[in-house]
């Protein structure tokens, strides 16, 4: 059984006070300190990205959930069966997490998982300090992950035979000074309708995530967004676009912690039973122009 969603990322930083800036007035997500960091929510849980204090800027992990114990205990029998290292996490460790049980271990090129399953809930609502109405995540998680992946076939082969996930789509980008054939990328889907939930791309990055994805509901509440990023001086990564894969119209902004953040609205949510995988020759159906400087 696959993998249900990408349930919480987990960032560390050296500058908390830049990240709940950045999370309260540009992301507009609620922050609550946390032991000398920040739990930043999005909805009904009680966070979606934990902000640890440190000594640098590093996205650390994301936290994938299974369904329920059973197909947690299957999965994690199956990675141990093929030789992955896994690392039980501590009681007070998944209370911390807001899971009930979870397990440390890492893809072939080195990105960070913590893989679990259940959620715990405090009957909170999400009240955005920037007037966010919500945040598109429920059963499909707190949207996607992109990670480098320089073992990029090995690191595809890992999440498809390993936690259950299924081709949607791949393509070669173009990047300054990268290959003419372009880079690699796979965009895998789990166990619910969003069209990508982990994506593989075949580039280093010195923060460990190429970018992450949250979903509003619409084109005023993206508008929205990025007036506020411009207002509050944050490096706009790329223009407002349209992806040719998953249709998410959306522009890609800098984080404190040097990754990008999608900010985007309207992904298609395909049925998988009639799905066909996908190579996409173009990236995007019109807009992304990227500025890589900043
Ligand atoms: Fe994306």
């Amino acid at each position: 059984m696959a993998i249900r969603s990408l349930a919480y990322v987990v960032v560390d930083t050296a500058d908390v006070e830049a990240w709940r800036a950045y999370g309260e007035q540009v992301l507009g997500m609620r922050a609550t300190d946390h032991e000398g960091g920040l739990r930043l929510r999005m909805d009904e849980r009680p966070f979606r990205m934990l902000i640890r204090a440190g000594d640098a800027e590093q996205f650390h992990a994301a936290g994938l959930v299974y369904p329920d114990k059973a197909a947690f205990d299957r999965g994690i029998a199956g990675l141990r069966d093929a030789g992955v290292a896994v690392e039980p996490a501590s009681e007070a460790e998944a209370k911390d997490r807001h899971v009930v049980e979870f397990v440390r271990c890492a893809d072939p090129s080195g990105n960070r998982l913590e893989i679990g399953w259940g959620r715990v809930v405090d009957g909170a609502p999400f009240v955005s300090p920037a007037g966010v109405p919500e945040f598109i995540t429920g059963e499909m998680g707190m949207g996607h992950v992109v990670f480098p992946a320089a073992k990029l076939a090995e690191t595809r082969a890992f999440y498809i035979d390993l936690l259950g996930f299924g081709d949607s789509d791949e393509m070669r980008v173009h990047v300054p000074g990268g290959p003419d054939v372009g880079l690699g990328m796979h965009f895998l889907h789990c166990d619910n309708p969003r069209h990508h939930t982990v994506a593989l791309a075949e580039f280093p990055v010195p923060s460990g995530l190429v970018h992450m994805m949250v979903e509003v509901p619409g084109l005023d509440d993206v508008g929205r967004a990025l007036d506020r990023a411009k207002a509050a001086n944050v490096h706009i990564s790329s223009s407002l676009g349209k992806h040719m894969n998953d249709k998410m119209v959306s522009f890609y902004m800098r984080s404190p912690g040097g990754f990008d953040i999608e900010y985007g609205f309207g992904g298609i949510q395909p049925d998988w039973t009639s799905f066909t995988p996908t190579i996409s020759l173009k990236e995007d159906e019109w807009g992304h122009h990227w500025d890589f400087g900043g």
